[in-house]
């Protein structure tokens, strides 16, 4: 596939046909993904592929009670779990949220679950004092995970980045025996999509890239 193909058409896929990975495919996908930049190039993430069916059930008890209160907060018309504006839903309504969602309801059968976790002894988290949620330690690990995502999509398979399994961080750690300064990145199922989408919904560059400030012209519009 070429480049611009791959990179439009790289969707969450989170529901998947029963055919399985090979573990050479896999690898491939893994060696794809090697590349990525990381900050120092320290590479400090560490893949684990979980096979056990009852330990990824598990992932899901872990997560549901987090994702309730998303789905909570998204129904109340906020932008669920930001760090700027307090939420107004309670433990109590987050908890009345009954939801189905394939990739929870039958983690066990999804071909591939990753979790991908992070040695933050390696990170340089040059914003580690600031006040504010951090945000570049993640840039030492989402560049990898979304080059696995890129490259399975370039070999016919899909998968997605998730996060919320972040919830049961030190039970996973304790599962997986990941000692504690490895955080939980991501879990990411990997599989053959059930449907290939084809037209992702994004903002045009227009509405995000401005020259000189905020409020600077668009991007595109100088020479237009
Ligand atoms: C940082 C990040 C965290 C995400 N966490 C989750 C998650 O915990 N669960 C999930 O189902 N999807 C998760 N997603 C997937 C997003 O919901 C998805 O990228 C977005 O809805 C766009 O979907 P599309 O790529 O299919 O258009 C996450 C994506 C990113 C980039």
């Amino acid at each position: 596939m070429d480049f611009d193909e791959v990179v439009r058409t790289t969707f969450t896929c989170r529901e998947f046909t029963g055919e399985s990975i090979p573990e050479k495919d896999l690898e491939k996908l893994l060696e794809q993904a090697r590349f990525a930049p990381s900050g120092g190039n320290r590479q400090g993430w560490h893949v684990i592929a979980v096979r056990d069916p009852k330990l990824r059930q598990q992932f899901s008890k872990w997560i549901r009670p987090t994702f309730q209160l998303y789905l909570a907060q998204q129904q109340a018309g906020e932008s669920p779990w930001n760090s700027i504006i307090p939420t107004r839903v309670t433990a109590e309504e987050a908890k009345k949220i009954d939801f189905s969602f394939p990739l929870l309801d039958s983690i066990e059968t999804v071909p591939v679950i990753l979790v991908v976790a992070l040695d933050l002894s390696l990170v340089a988290s040059f914003d580690k004092d600031h006040e504010r949620v951090g945000v570049i330690s993640g840039a030492s690990i989402y560049p990898f995970v979304w080059n696995l995502l890129l490259a399975a999509r370039n070999s016919g398979y899909g998968g997605a980045l998730t996060t919320f399994l972040v919830a049961g961080e030190s039970e996973v750690q304790e599962a997986l025996n990941l000692p504690s300064h490895f955080s939980i990145a991501a879990m990411v199922p990997l599989g053959r999509p059930k449907k290939q989408l084809t037209k992702l919904k994004r903002k045009p560059v227009a509405e995000f890239a401005t020259w000189d400030t905020l409020d600077g012209t668009p991007i595109g519009k100088l020479e237009s």
